[in-house]
């Protein structure tokens, strides 16, 4: 081939030559992957394609800063993740702090595009100072591209992003827009507003950690679902978490056959819900004993713990699981629960995975805080994403199912498709102590000694009210089971509405509850 080849090698020295040693070591030493290792421990070795490798930045001139450099900045491509095709972007910290100019994100609209087109899972793995200033509002209108491609593409494909390093300003909307956000702790930030304009607009000092840091995103604002405490661990959680999703909505998420028997009846459940209804226990303890192996992928498990949601499989089939936490605010909900439910719901919907619902439910948390911050409004999004979602919806109701609480969890009347109750089950308008307060009062008011009739007539509501088998002769639930076969009944019932198919009102889009 000769000149033609010579040219062609002389390109790729030049490309290794932007990344030498003190490429790495430079990343290396902010405790970091560079751009270049994460987008390659994504992938199955040797299956990355790249994609405009030597494009050039867009070039522009600010304050004497130049744009240079191959790749404008940002590792774009394709490849197998676990054997199944994906698309990813990975933003290069160490070229103009990884900032997003107009190439930049012309490469990344490319990925995004591509794999709309195909049908595959887009993941960002962000590390930038955000927009390029020395590029202008051209570096804007590559964000605004962006950003209209992460809602096309929402429902459709998989958008997964992860913060390895900053992201700062409106540079936060898109992985917002995505489905999961996965961060990197003690290097990754997000944050709107940085440090500087906080204390300059508030006075306040506070660090990039406290603001916008690993710890307060997965606990606190519950923008990132997921913290890993290094990059490579974080990589290794997006390759686990992209085995139970399907590439695209028109796909069912990935069967695998397992040896756990589907029959597997499990004796300890029956023991799990403690004889005083007020005492806690792990519902994460049923889920494990209910699911394939035990394996349960918890998503959000540091925000909002009254609410368990996450991924496993019964039977090798891929489930979405639902479960209020009696260990936390005795498992009531409130508004960041609601929320929580609402989105991992919609995704289940959008990607054809079935929704398990274990339920044992006070109902929800009462107080002025609460109203005032409107648990109308976000309560309504949870009722609005059981309602709205038509995957196949199974409910385990284990012991408290009382008023409003029992009609969001999915009941039957707002579309769930069978509902099993264990014994244990308590179904009814409210607790035993409301109702007996307000369906006694004059009895107990007159009392010789209150605190007796009340003790007898709250264990009477129980027992006449209070129990699963009121629901059962009704129909409002579907069954009532032996705990220790849990397993093999929600795998019956996933078998028969394989099928399901049900058709929604025609409409431009509903009006979520915001
Ligand atoms: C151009 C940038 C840049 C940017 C960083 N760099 N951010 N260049 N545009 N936005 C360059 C620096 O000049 C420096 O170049 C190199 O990247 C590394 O940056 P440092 O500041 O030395 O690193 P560090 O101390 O680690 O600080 C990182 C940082 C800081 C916190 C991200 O750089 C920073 O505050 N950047 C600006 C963040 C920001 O406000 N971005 C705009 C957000 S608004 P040299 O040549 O010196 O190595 C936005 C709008 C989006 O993004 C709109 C969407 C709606």
């Amino acid at each position: 081939m000769g000149i033609a080849f010579d040219k062609y090698l002389e390109r790729q020295k030049q490309l290794e030559e932007q990344y030498g040693a003190e490429y790495y070591a430079k990343q290396h030493n902010r405790g970091k992957l560079t751009a270049r290792e994460r987008i390659l421990m994504l992938f199955d070795e040797g299956s990355f394609e790249e994609v405009d490798a030597f494009i050039p930045s867009a070039g522009g001139t600010t304050f004497g800063k130049t744009t240079k450099a191959f790749g404008d900045g940002v590792i774009a491509g394709f490849g197998t993740i676990n054997g199944r095709q994906a698309y990813a972007y990975s933003q290069d910290f160490n070229v103009m702090g990884g900032s997003l100019g107009a190439v930049h994100a012309a490469k990344i609209t490319k990925v995004q595009d591509m794999a709309l087109k195909t049908g595959h899972p887009v993941i960002a793995l962000i590390d930038s100072g955000g927009a390029r200033i020395q590029e202008g509002v051209a570096s804007l209108n590559g964000y605004a591209n962006i950003f209209r491609r992460n809602v096309l593409a929402s429902g459709v494909v998989p958008q997964i992003s992860a913060i390895m390093g900053p992201a700062a300003g409106g540079a936060v909307y898109s992985p917002a827009l995505t489905d999961f956000i996965f961060m990197s702790e003690g290097t990754s930030y997000m944050f709107v507003t940085g440090p500087d304009v906080v204390k300059q607009v508030l006075n306040e000092d506070v660090t990039t950690e406290q603001l916008g840091g690993a710890k307060v995103h997965s606990s606190k604002s519950g923008v990132a679902q997921f913290v890993y405490q290094d990059d490579a661990n974080l990589i290794l959680g997006i390759k686990r978490l992209l085995t139970y999703l399907p590439s695209n909505n028109i796909e069912n998420p990935p069967f695998v056959q397992n040896d756990d028997p589907t029959d597997r009846v499990e004796v300890a459940l029956r023991d799990i819900v403690p004889e005083d209804p007020d005492k806690p226990y792990d519902v994460r303890d049923v889920i494990r004993l209910v699911v394939d192996k035990g394996r349960f992928f918890e998503v959000a498990e540091n925000f909002a713990q009254n609410l368990v949601v996450g991924y496993a499989r019964i039977g090798g089939y891929v489930v979405g699981i639902v479960a209020n936490q009696p260990k936390v605010m005795a498992g009531s909900l409130d508004i960041d629960s609601s929320v929580k439910g609402a989105r991992f719901i919609n995704f289940c919907n959008a990607f054809n995975i079935p929704i398990i619902t274990f339920e044992d439910v006070p109902g929800f948390l009462p107080g002025t805080d609460q109203e005032h911050q409107g648990i109308i409004r976000n309560g309504a999004k949870l009722l609005y994403a059981y309602t709205r979602a038509t995957v196949p919806k199974i409910t385990v109701i284990l012991r408290k199912s009382y008023g409003g609480a029992y009609i969001v969890m999915n009941s039957k009347g707002i579309g769930g498709d069978y509902s099993f109750a264990w014994p244990t089950a308590e179904i009814a308008v409210m607790g035993p102590d409301g109702a007996i307060a307000i369906l006694c009062r004059k009895e107990l008011a007159a009392a010789e000694d209150p605190a007796a009739l009340k003790k007898e007539l709250v264990a009477k509501y129980r027992e006449e009210v209070a129990n699963p088998y009121i629901a059962d002769e009704k129909g409002f639930i579907d069954e009532v089971i032996d705990p220790a076969q849990t397993r093999s009944k929600i795998y019956r019932v996933l078998k028969t509405l394989d099928n399901k198919s049900v058709s929604m009102p025609r409409r431009k889009n509903g009006n979520t509850p915001l």
